[in-house]
């Protein structure tokens, strides 16, 4: 029997896309229950404040009938919106203030981002990305909006520099010519995988050409609160969030989204909680509500976030401490990288660095599959930059925020695979 007739032709063509690491999550590494396992440096996933946020939820998790039922609709519960409001507007610092009425919330940013390509662009629509980038968003797009990311390169240029936004011009005139339909720039800020973070200028620089194209700006900002300090960065640029840009003489702040949730900045990917702001553009909105029964986050997740964001004191020392382990984490490794010469990129952001093993291996014709095969062989797991479009070949990414235990792990077995 064909696979068409036991699934559909565009499940068919989707099948290579499923997720390639679950043979990792399947067999990960524990120094005690499973040592022989496999040390997972590769999936952005931030355990460092685990122990801590655990204790949080466990404290505050409580059941009311109200959570059984479909609550205050499918787009998040009042309380999760004031919170998110809270929070927001304290770490954020949005130029016009958020209130409920400015988001919806979201099982996870993967969701929200879904929500942009569904409601924003039609079928065959096109929406540009630079590279490197996180390539799932070209899935996360097209299976079921069917969107495509268009991708711009930059050769010689800086991705975070006022000449880089000329290259989504360029990117943008090549479009046209080949009929192609682009409706957004998607930024991801600070970056996945680069770990930067663009300057105010470069983000307003954005707003102007959007507004002289007609397209949306997509901010994802998931990384928002994983910026850390790096002695080694001369000169760092910190977080600018795009809400805290007056968009007056800009852009139609209605063409302006961004995207904020829980998985990274508090290690919590399996809570499923993201939101989506939008702070004038009502019927962007109004347009999810229709298809809000596939995004309606749990009840229980709903409330336990609810009382986390809410809480000032607990998440002003969660931030603290969280930051300045960030930072550790860094320094521990690129103290690492550097003793066995290994190159990095020197960045302020994220839970990740980017590291060049092509360097370990000079003079052979090693490619980065080869290298994967044999971080694998000795268990650990990274992914390489090929994986995120990257320009240049060589190039591995390193998630970092995990506990000294697992960091020393991975990083020995890296080196060990060179041996
Ligand atoms: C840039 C970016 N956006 C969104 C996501 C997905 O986040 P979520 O787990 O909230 O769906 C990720 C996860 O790696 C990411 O790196």
């Amino acid at each position: 029997m064909s696979l068409e007739s036991c699934i559909s032709s565009r499940a068919v063509a989707y099948l290579p896309q499923a997720p390639k690491f679950f043979d990792v999550l399947d067999d990960l590494w524990h120094p005690i229950t499973n040592p022989g396992g496999i040390v997972n440096l590769g999936l952005a996933e931030n355990a460092l404040m685990h122990t801590e946020l655990t204790e949080f939820i466990n404290s505050k998790l409580h059941a009311t009938p109200h959570a059984l039922t479909y609550g205050d609709g499918f787009t998040g519960s009042k309380q999760l919106k004031q919170s998110l409001c809270q929070f927001l507007n304290q770490q954020l610092k949005p130029f016009t203030p958020l209130v409920p009425a400015h988001l919806l919330a979201t099982p996870g940013v993967g969701n929200a981002l879904e929500c942009c390509a569904w409601s924003l662009c039609d079928q065959d629509d096109c929406v540009l990305v630079g590279r490197p980038y996180w390539s799932a968003f070209d899935y996360i797009f097209k299976i079921r909006a069917g969107v495509n990311i268009r991708q711009v390169s930059f050769g010689p240029v800086d991705p975070f520099s006022l000449e880089g936004v000329q290259e989504y011009e360029k990117e943008y005139i090549r479009a046209k010519q080949e009929s192609a339909r682009v409706k957004a720039i998607l930024l991801c800020s600070p970056h996945n995988p680069l770990g930067r973070c663009y300057s105010k200028e470069v983000l307003k620089a954005y707003m102007r050409l959007c507004d002289k194209l007609g397209l949306h700006l997509i901010s994802d900002e998931i990384y928002a609160l994983s910026v850390f300090e790096n002695p080694k960065m001369p000169d760092p640029v910190p977080f600018t969030s795009i809400l805290s840009i007056n968009t007056q003489g800009l852009i139609d702040q209605r063409k302006v989204h961004m995207l904020w949730g829980l998985s990274k900045d508090f290690g919590a990917t399996g809570l499923r909680i993201g939101c989506l702001v939008s702070q004038v553009n009502e019927s962007f909105l109004k347009s999810l509500e229709s298809f809000s029964l596939f995004n309606f986050p749990s009840s229980l997740a709903d409330g336990v976030i609810a009382s986390l964001l809410a809480d000032e004191a607990y998440i002003q020392q969660y931030v603290s401490s969280y930051q300045s382990r960030l930072a550790k984490s860094y320094a521990r490794a690129t103290q690492f990288f550097r003793k066995h010469g290994i190159p990095y990129k020197e960045s302020n952001a994220t839970l990740f660095l980017m590291v060049n093993l092509t360097e370990v291996v000079q003079g052979t014709s090693l490619a980065e599959d080869d290298i994967l095969t044999m971080l694998r062989k000795e268990k650990v797991y990274l992914t390489s930059g090929t994986s995120y479009r990257s320009e240049q070949p060589g190039w591995f990414r390193v998630v970092i925020a995990h506990p000294q235990y697992v960091l020393d792990e991975g990083l020995k077995r890296i080196v060990q695979a060179f041996k």
